[in-house]
């Protein structure tokens, strides 16, 4: 659809409920497959662990999509439509900080961060996760950034693993450190969208449902 078509479908849409779709069915469908994914392979550490690597992968394939999608998906969803500089998100920060940030119908600068944030992350555990469950996948790392490679300093060496292919020293170490990094962030993350939802008296969470959010009014970032 052209930017006037789909504008032109936006302003039917306001003028029938007061309301605008924002977030697209595949990013609605992304997120909560996400949230469901990262907590299966969470709840299933050590617990259960074909199911934990198989949630593991499905969070690696979400990601992978959601990373092609902020490239050609819906307006809202894309990465040139909400990534904001370090200056714009501390001064949103800043704002927010005196209670008078402005409303965005997207994602707001510091939301953006955070979806980095959390992407980043998610690829770091799978990424880490796929590496420790065979031995021999550290030894095809040789390119590796010197920051892994320097983690994996006992070069995936065999007694590294139990019979099982349990993994233990460093890799399992960042693994793990990376989980729980996801675990604060997640929570930042929610903190972020009930604190956004109160200050705009918006339920958030349910337009990750719907996909509708309120219609832009003076002063909101359309
Ligand atoms: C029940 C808990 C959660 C709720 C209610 C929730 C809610 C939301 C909402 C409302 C948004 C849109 C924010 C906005 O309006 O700008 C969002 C975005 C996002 N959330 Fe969550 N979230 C939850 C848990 C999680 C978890 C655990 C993860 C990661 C594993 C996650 C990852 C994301 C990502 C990546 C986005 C960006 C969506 C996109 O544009 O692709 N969320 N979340
Ligand atoms: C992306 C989401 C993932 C999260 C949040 C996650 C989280 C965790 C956590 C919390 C642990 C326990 C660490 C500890 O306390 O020692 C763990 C262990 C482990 N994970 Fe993951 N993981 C993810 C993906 C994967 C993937 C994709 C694989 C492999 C295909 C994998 C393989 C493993 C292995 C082999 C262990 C060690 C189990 C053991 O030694 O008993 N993980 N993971």
């Amino acid at each position: 659809m052209t930017d006037a078509a789909t504008r032109d479908a936006l302003e039917m849409n306001t003028r029938t409920n007061g309301k605008v779709r924002v977030w697209d069915p595949l990013i609605r469908i992304f997120h909560w497959s996400l949230v469901a994914a990262f907590a299966t392979a969470w709840l299933t550490a050590e617990e259960l662990q074909p199911v934990h690597e198989i949630a593991g992968y499905a969070v690696a394939g979400l990601v992978a999509f959601r990373l092609v999608w902020g490239l050609v998906g819906s307006r809202y969803a894309r990465f040139g439509q909400f990534l904001k500089g370090s200056r714009e998100t501390l001064a949103y920060l800043g704002d927010a900080g005196r209670g008078r940030e402005r409303r965005y119908l997207g994602h707001n600068p510091a939301g953006a961060a955070m979806i980095v944030a959390l992407l980043v992350t998610l690829s770091g555990s799978a990424l880490t996760g796929w590496l420790m469950a065979e031995p021999d996948r550290v030894a095809m790392l040789p390119a590796a950034p010197v920051i892994v490679t320097s983690a994996l300093a006992d070069d995936g060496d065999s007694s590294e693993y139990g019979e099982r292919g349990e993994a233990a020293g460093p890799l399992k170490e960042v693994h793990e450190t990376l989980a729980n990094l996801m675990l604060l962030l997640a929570a930042l993350h929610l903190g972020g969208v009930v604190l956004a939802s109160f200050r705009h008296h918006e339920n958030l969470a349910r337009a990750m449902v719907t996909g509708d959010k309120r219609a832009p009014g003076p002063g909101d970032v359309d």
